[in-house]
């Protein structure tokens, strides 16, 4: 039985490749472990707040010393972390806009990338305090990118996932979609055989 939790990006409920590729490889991991549970953040449909200054102020402080405000802003942030940390596996659904990751996707690792809770700083450095799991990306995209530097989406993701201590994380690219039928069939063929290769 595993947690898994599921973070929805795409701005589309219809016709998102992100949410029907992330629904299938969900289905693969259930089968492979029955009676897994599973929660879904979908930032598509409800985006979390960009950061402002009370939450970073009450970040600052113990929770005994923050506002009334400042605890107010804390919880959807706490929230998103706990769901984080008691998760044993993540699958994110990670559409490509304008060479990167959506802003709503940004906004949930700017509250998840938490000093103290999944990482610290010391003083050699900062190190992650989330113990590893694995984390499956599903991105889509209009192009190919896959190793071209111009793919800010996929280092992007790999560098926020290992500040915190995440590095058992695999990508499944759906690419070429707007590139016409042929191209889009071929990046559909290819990233199924990936995800039949998850199995
Ligand atoms: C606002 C916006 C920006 C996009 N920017 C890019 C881009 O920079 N490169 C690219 O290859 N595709 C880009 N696309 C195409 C999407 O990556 C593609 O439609 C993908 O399938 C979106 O994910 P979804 O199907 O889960 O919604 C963009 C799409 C939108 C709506």
């Amino acid at each position: 039985m595993k947690k898994i939790l599921v973070v929805q990006s795409s701005a589309r409920q219809e016709g998102s490749l992100t949410r029907e590729y992330t629904a299938q490889l969900v289905r693969q991991i259930e089968a492979a472990n029955p009676g897994s549970w599973v929660v879904t953040r979908d930032l598509g449909a409800e985006p979390v707040p960009h950061l402002d200054a009370t939450l970073l102020g009450g970040w600052m402080k113990p929770a005994e010393e923050q506002t009334e405000a400042e605890k107010a802003a804390s919880a959807l942030s706490n929230q998103l972390v706990d769901e984080l940390l008691a998760s044993d596996i993540v699958v994110i659904g990670s559409s490509m806009y304008n060479f990167g990751i959506t802003s709503t996707l940004k906004a949930w690792f700017d509250h998840v990338l938490r000093a103290g809770r999944t990482f610290k700083y010391t003083e050699a450095g900062p190190v992650g305090l989330t113990p590893d799991r694995k984390v499956y990306v599903v991105t889509a995209r209009g192009g190919r990118y896959e190793g071209s530097p111009l793919d800010f989406q996929e280092p992007y993701v790999r560098q926020l996932l290992g500040f915190i201590g995440i590095t058992d994380v695999e990508f499944v690219n759906v690419e070429g979609q707007s590139m016409g039928p042929e191209e889009a069939a071929k990046g559909r063929a290819e990233a199924d055989e990936v995800l039949a290769a998850l199995a």
